[in-house]
């Protein structure tokens, strides 16, 4: 088995499995995010297939070696579906939706961690480095030092870390706190994600915590630093830039424009179908606009692209019922012939059709409730060579605290979301111009290989400077 001197450990391998057997390239921000440090390093990528009892052997594919892990359907129900997006996801989110703390959901969760770190530490070469992302694998820290002290280990938090008040509902609270610490570095999205992290190792270990290190006492009584910091992930600006440039994919704009019956202004949702996303408060919101007359079918339309997510899961299952149930009232009570209040589509679409819809769009619509980073918002700003086009976004997703020039918003406050729409709607192209300007200033001078080069450093930097 060939020896790697990177290693990414993530619950999905960056491919999919297309219909006729073969594999491409899939389309998440996490494997867009990792896919330049890959291609330069040669390294290898150990996670899941995305389907129940498959049983592959290591591949290459497109100069990355790929490690399949194989998970059983039940697993995949409870590590995956059970603790992982029924029990962390909502806890982490600010309990959103109930998270369900359960026993066989937890057992499940820490054997697939210890498989995938048995399987990392299998194709990591001596002294390499083994960069662990996000909520899936967060006991794999500590599993993979367990067995291979002599590797540099980072991990990255893609989603918030709560509020200690909230942390501390959770059984396992001190088992994840100590599988995360197995790392060196421990990135967040924020800096309020790692402060809330930081206040849960205190409470809950009483380990010694300063400024972002963390002082984690070792078995022997030596101490190890580690380090807990915001490191914000973004997107690769350049790849948006050159689609939005394209002649055709610009053609494609001005036809989404037509079919849609060239409403005055189009406002855009773009979202996996998620309770986090705050499609309903938007959907609410735009719905009392047109009930107040505020705005007229004939000149506004909606487009929300909810991409399928995680069906299995009850909680998206009742979400998706909401929301088609809410769409159909909306376009029931205001559509006309040959307009239509909201175009929603349960489908994921790619690349080339998100950017010419980005360029179609007059108004981005953001409105999670809570949200690690949101790529959309940067994905939209990015695309937006011309300028135009007005950003509204929830200060709660982690991009506000980039994104300022942005129009914020508080999605629970009904009204004023209502008031920033119409704001968004008016705002003059001079307005647009410079608050996009200072917007895409802020991407393009820190795109996504700024963030792995960061922390990639940051990961360097700890284990140079040896133990306090
Ligand atoms: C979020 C998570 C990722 C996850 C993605 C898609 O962005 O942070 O870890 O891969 O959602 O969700 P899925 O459950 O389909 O992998």
């Amino acid at each position: 088995m060939p020896q790697a001197e990177f290693v990414v450990v993530a619950n999905r391998l960056p491919v999919d499995r297309d219909a006729d057997g073969g594999w491409r390239r899939s389309p998440g921000g996490l494997v867009t995010a990792l896919e330049p440090v890959m291609r330069k390093s040669d390294g290898a990528w150990v996670g899941w297939a995305g389907k129940p009892d498959l049983e592959l052997e290591p591949f290459d594919a497109d100069g990355t070696h790929l490690v399949p892990i194989t998970l059983s359907a039940e697993e995949v129900e409870l590590y995956y579906e059970g603790f992982s997006n029924d029990t962390i996801w909502p806890l982490y989110h600010d309990v959103i939706a109930a998270p369900r703390y359960r026993r066989e959901w937890w057992n499940a969760y820490v054997a697939v961690n210890r498989r995938f770190a048995e399987a990392a530490a299998e194709v990591a070469a001596e002294g390499g480095t083994v960069w662990v992302q996000d909520y899936q694998l967060q006991l794999v820290p500590q599993f993979l030092r367990e067995k291979r002290p002599d590797l540099t280990i980072g991990y990255f938090h893609h989603i918030p870390f709560p509020a200690y008040g909230l942390f501390s509902q959770l059984p396992w609270r001190r088992q994840v706190l100590q599988g995360l610490l197995g790392a060196d570095v421990i990135g967040f999205q924020r800096v309020a994600d790692a402060g809330n992290f930081a206040r849960a190792v205190r409470r809950q270990l009483r380990y010694e915590t300063k400024s972002t290190g963390i002082k984690v006492p070792q078995g022997d009584g030596s101490v190890r630093m580690a380090l807990a910091k915001a490191f914000p992930i973004s997107i690769d600006v350049a790849s948006y830039v050159e689609l939005a440039e394209r002649p055709e994919i610009q053609a494609r704009a001005a036809e989404i424009r037509e079919e849609l019956g060239n409403p005055r202004h189009i406002l855009l949702g773009v979202d996996r179908l998620d309770y986090t996303k705050g499609i309903r408060h938007r959907m609410k919101a735009f719905g009392e606009l047109l009930q107040d007359e505020r705005l007229a079918v004939e000149d506004v339309t909606l487009v929300q692209v909810a991409s399928p997510s995680r069906e299995r899961v009850e909680t998206y299952q009742q979400l998706r019922d909401e929301i088609e149930l809410t769409v159909g009232r909306i376009n029931g009570d205001y559509d006309t012939m040959g307009h239509t209040a909201i175009r929603y589509l349960h489908q994921a679409f790619p690349k080339e059709e998100m950017v010419a819809l980005y360029l179609a769009a007059d108004v981005m619509l953001v409105t999670a409730l809570r949200d690690g980073m949101n790529l959309v918002a940067k994905e939209y700003v990015a695309s937006r060579i011309d300028n135009r086009g007005a950003l509204v976004l929830s200060e709660f997703a982690g991009a506000a605290d980039e994104l300022g020039s942005s129009l914020l918003v508080n999605p629970h406050d009904i009204q004023g979301l209502k008031d920033t729409i119409v704001r968004a709607i008016e705002m003059t192209p001079a307005e647009q111009g410079r608050r996009m300007r200072a917007l895409r200033r802020r991407v393009r001078e820190h795109d996504v290989e700024d963030w792995s080069r960061e922390f990639l450093a940051a990961l360097a930097g700890i284990r140079g400077s040896g133990t306090a």
